[in-house]
């Protein structure tokens, strides 16, 4: 049975904490709790293939975050999570990336991006398309979750879980 560790990265609020719950508890908390470090497991059977993901939700806010470098080197896929509703956290993106590439020893491993709060719409300040292509550029795939309301939750795990045992 496959066994991943996916690390969960993003700057503060941004919700990585909501989708790995919904992901993994079906549940959705509305107020905020800034996170330390959690750790959960999920079995997910795809393609009659049954995978074991060990799933690290990393903390965003600042006086905690500090991105172990092992964390990330022990990472088999990573997610990167941004705010839908929160220009600076896109931004912060491609920082986030570089911290990857400069702990990991190869490049085998998957990355995704997600922009989370969909469900936000009318707020939105980053375009699907820029942030489509820029995904594209990086080597990564893009989704557009709502932790709030469970849409596209499971799409960037499923990718993630498909790659990771591809590579
Ligand atoms: P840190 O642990 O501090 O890094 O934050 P985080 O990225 O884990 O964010 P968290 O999941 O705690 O969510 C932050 C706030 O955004 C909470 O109040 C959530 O309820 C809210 N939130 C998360 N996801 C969504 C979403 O999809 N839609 C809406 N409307 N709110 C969301
Ligand atoms: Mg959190």
């Amino acid at each position: 049975m496959p066994n991943f560790k996916v690390v969960i990265i993003g700057i503060g609020g941004v919700g990585k904490s909501a989708l790995t719950l919904q992901f993994v508890h079906r549940k959705f908390v509305d107020a905020y709790e800034p996170t330390i470090e959690d750790i959960y497991r999920r079995q997910i059977e795809l393609d009659d293939e049954v995978y074991v993901l060990d799933l690290l939700d990393t903390a965003g806010q600042e006086e905690f975050s500090v991105i172990h470098d092992t964390h990330l080197r022990s990472g088999d896929g990573f997610i990167i999570v941004f705010s839908l509703v929160d220009r600076e956290s896109y931004e912060s993106v491609p920082n986030l990336i570089s911290q990857i590439y400069k702990v990991k020893e190869t490049d085998k491993f998957p990355i995704v991006i997600v922009g989370n709060k969909s469900d936000l719409e009318k707020d939105r300040c980053v375009d699907f398309v820029e942030a489509e292509k820029f995904a594209k550029q990086k080597n990564s795939r893009y989704f557009e979750t709502s932790a709030k309301l469970r849409t596209n939750v499971e799409d960037p795990f499923h990718f993630l879980a498909r790659e990771m045992n591809r590579i």
